[in-house]
């Protein structure tokens, strides 16, 4: 997999301003997940280096989270924007639906790998209600609409 330079360079910016890597890994992961809703071997390669934290621990970190996947766990990552923006055009009512749904709070996981978070703001408010599944940004998000996205998201769709 390639992994964008913006991407990485967001990582090391990230990485750059927590004192004690070693404490704050699980935090540097979490946030280097969100991307792609899962750590690939090149971004937790990179970590290891510009942390100088042994492969071998970070691999650990995320074996003993809860919220941290690797390449091997099959997982998706659902984000639904907050954003004030989003939030006038009813994303609040779109969230609520996912976690209906889905069966889950937002900061859970299904049984089957699907994480629900909230973003705030993406950048993209004049298209919102805005949604992302993992990397793949699905604008205009209406309520009625879940329920179909989430079935995509049980096929591999969005992977
Ligand atoms: S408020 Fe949702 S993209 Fe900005």
């Amino acid at each position: 997999m390639k992994i964008s330079k913006r991407v990485l360079n967001d990582i090391e910016f990230y990485i750059k301003g927590i004192k004690d890597k070693r404490k704050g890994l699980e935090d540097i992961l979490y946030m280097a997940q969100i991307e792609y809703g899962y750590l690939p071997n090149e971004v937790q390669n990179f970590i290891s280096e510009k942390t100088e934290i042994p492969l071998i621990e970070i691999k650990e970190c995320i074996s003993k989270s809860d919220l941290l996947k690797d390449d091997t766990k099959n997982s998706v990552l659902i984000r639904v924007c907050k954003g004030a923006r989003c939030s006038a055009n009813g994303s609040e009512f779109i969230l609520e639906e996912f976690k209906k749904q889905l069966k889950i709070d937002v900061g859970e996981t299904t049984s089957d790998g699907i994480t629900l978070q909230i973003q705030n703001c993406f950048a993209k408010c004049a298209i919102g209600p805005n949604v992302y599944i993992n990397n793949t940004h699905i604008p205009k998000v209406t309520v009625e609409e879940v329920k179909n996205i989430i079935k995509r998201v049980k096929m591999f769709d969005y992977k």
